[in-house]
């Protein structure tokens, strides 16, 4: 009885301390932030009651956006290669094969129309320079629209989390460790020109998902400007799951045991519990003997 009075006070006094402490260190050390927002309700995106034309939408497409963005999935290479067209523009311009299954629909009509408004990187643009994409604003909601549903019907349905990766964040970051032979995790963009345009070279992320939780990830992937105030790094306004996809691929990479790790656990827990009960037993004989 002794032995479970003390075990009581001691475990009392360790938690109050521990969890009066450890939640109080956690609010000053990492602000609150508001959780992902994955319907874009702040941007000006999709016109509601509209439905996308595709076919209207690929003449659209055709005309205003392959000269920058390929779209190789309909059959439109790239009119340069990456050296020259991030010699252009600054960053490579994505593919826009998959922009219809990564990105969130009213977030890509909204980029459409103004990609410096809808990506929070207006404080960029100031004294005369302007996004390397133009505003497509002045086109009608319905024409947006279509060039969505267009973007969506050529998109393949499934997508490997490196493919979303990809996609979604190699114009500008590289992530070595996915592929160590040929190296072609490496940034799409040279360093120089992605430098140049965005004023600092944009972190290899191999360890992100270490060095950052995966909470924060999807708080910064969906709104940078909530974490580093006055960043360089455009919102991504990816959907949910390829989110979560490009986090997945962040943990295969940068942290590959983590389901062994958390196999383990429950595992080395029992034998904890068991080991607890055999030493208990014993302890019981011996002091039976004694007394
Ligand atoms: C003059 C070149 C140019 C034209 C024309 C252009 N874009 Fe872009 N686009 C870019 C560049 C450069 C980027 C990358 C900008 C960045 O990452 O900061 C980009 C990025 C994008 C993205 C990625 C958005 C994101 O959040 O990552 C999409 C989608 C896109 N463009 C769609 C379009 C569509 C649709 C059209 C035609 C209506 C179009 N673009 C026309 C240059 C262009
Ligand atoms: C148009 C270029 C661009 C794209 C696309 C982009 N990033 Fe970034 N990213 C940056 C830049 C620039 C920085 C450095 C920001 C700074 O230091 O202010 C950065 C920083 C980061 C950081 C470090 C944040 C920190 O706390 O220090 C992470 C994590 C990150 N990006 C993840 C991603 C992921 C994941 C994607 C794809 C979904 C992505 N980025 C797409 C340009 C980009």
């Amino acid at each position: 009885m002794r032995e479970i009075k003390i075990f009581i006070v001691i475990a009392f006094f360790t938690g109050a301390l521990y969890y009066g402490v450890e939640p109080f260190a956690h609010t000053q050390l990492h602000k609150h932030v508001d959780a992902p927002e994955y319907n874009f309700k702040d941007v000006d995106g999709l016109k509601e009651g509209l439905t996308g034309n595709a076919e209207a939408g690929a003449t659209l497409v055709q005309s205003n956006c392959i000269v920058c963005h390929a779209v190789s999935k309909a059959g439109f290479p790239p009119m340069m290669d990456d050296a020259s067209s991030a010699a252009s523009y600054g960053v490579v311009p994505p593919d826009l094969s998959c922009s219809g299954h990564l990105y969130d629909a009213n977030y890509l009509a909204a980029f459409i129309k103004n990609p410096a408004k809808a990506s929070k990187t207006e404080h960029k643009f100031t004294d005369g320079a302007v996004h390397p994409m133009p505003n497509y604003d002045w086109m009608q909601p319905q024409e947006i629209a279509d060039m969505v549903a267009y973007l969506q019907s050529i998109c393949p349905k499934e997508m490997t989390n490196k493919e979303v990766f990809a996609q979604a964040c190699k114009r500008c970051h590289s992530i070595k460790y996915g592929d160590f032979h040929g190296g072609t995790m490496i940034s799409q963009t040279p360093e120089a020109n992605i430098k140049a345009y965005m004023g600092t070279i944009p972190p290899d992320l191999s360890q992100y998902i270490r060095s950052r939780s995966e909470n924060y990830l999807h708080e910064f992937i969906n709104d940078p400007q909530k974490h580093l105030e006055g960043t360089a790094m455009p919102r991504v306004g990816l959907t949910k799951a390829a989110e979560d996809q490009v986090v997945a691929y962040m943990q295969e990479v940068g942290d590959s045991k983590k389901p062994e790790r958390d196999a383990l656990g429950p595992k080395f827990l029992g034998y904890l519990v068991i080991f607890a009960l055999f030493a208990w037993l014993w302890k019981s004989k011996i002091w039976r003997e004694v007394h």
